[in-house]
């Protein structure tokens, strides 16, 4: 199964219970980071933006109250948990980035989060992408970087991790792709690269954001007889201890603009 039936249909799909509150606590341990970086790089009114895998929408509503005199695409290949009519300035759009061909020079700002490790095709992706931008646009790409399981202070997390990086590479995703963004973004002719790391927390007495995660692919990586439901289960008995705080992964953001003076 590929990463795309994944979302269709597989462990990851909207039809889960759990995937929204899972994408919502995405966006409650990340969009801080993610909005303070849109904003440094100039989000200005009449911007024309493209949110790519927009999930459950946060940043894509958040660009389309940003810029009321431009537009903003959100686009996900299940748009189920999009508000069309949350803003006048939203488009959305049900459709597979690794097929999508926008006009280049169309987009003044692209943001994609947590979607191209996924994809096969995520180096031509990220470069198509970077065609789409006019000239001085911004490319803005934010990927997990998975630290190593075995580094773990807790055994259990180690088996665990170790599981979730094997399922997730049978789906044909790279959790340490995104070490090459700040390079990839260079390659595909855009300049002003610069990049920012976000530490993940796993645990910490109710700050932590990977039970949501676990529950989802839990039941999967048991099923698939990499870890136990006793190894589930002392997951969720350790949320409860004090002294469980750990770093599962360090989210990789990086941005390059497209150089002025271009032709669209
Ligand atoms: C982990 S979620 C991240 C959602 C959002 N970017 C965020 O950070 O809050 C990945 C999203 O990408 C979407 N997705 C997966 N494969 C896709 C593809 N090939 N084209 C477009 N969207 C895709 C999924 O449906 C899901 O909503």
């Amino acid at each position: 199964m590929s990463v795309q039936d994944a979302y269709r249909t597989g462990m990851l799909s909207k039809d889960s219970p759990q995937e929204r509150h899972r994408l919502e606590s995405i966006q409650g341990s990340v969009d801080a980071v993610t909005v303070d970086i849109l904003s440094a790089l100039g989000v200005r009114s009449s911007r024309d933006c493209l949110e790519l895998g927009a999930g459950a929408g946060s940043i894509a509503y958040w660009l389309a109250d940003q810029c009321p005199d431009g537009r903003v695409v959100a686009m996900d290949i299940d748009t189920r948990y999009l508000d069309s009519g949350r803003c006048a300035n939203l488009e959305i759009q049900e459709a597979d980035v690794t097929d999508e061909q926008y006009r280049p020079g169309r987009f003044d700002l692209i943001h994609a989060r947590y979607l191209l490790c996924h994809l096969p095709g995520r180096d031509a992706v990220l470069a198509r992408a970077a065609t789409w931008l006019k000239p001085g646009g911004w490319l803005v790409v934010e990927e997990p970087y998975q630290l190593p399981a075995e580094t773990s202070p807790f055994p259990l997390v180690r088996r665990l991790m170790a599981a979730y990086a094997h399922k997730y590479a049978q789906h044909g995703a790279d959790l340490v792709w995104a070490r090459s963004l700040p390079h990839l973004l260079a390659r595909s002719g855009l300049t002003e690269v610069d990049y920012r790391g976000n530490l993940a927390r796993m645990g910490g007495l109710g700050r932590d954001r990977w039970a949501p995660l676990i529950k989802q692919a839990g039941p999967s990586l048991v099923a698939d007889g990499l870890i136990t439901e006793a190894d589930l289960a002392g997951f969720f008995a350790l949320l409860a201890d004090p002294a469980f705080v750990d770093i599962p992964q360090v989210t990789i953001s990086a941005w390059a603009r497209r150089p002025d003076g271009e032709s669209g």
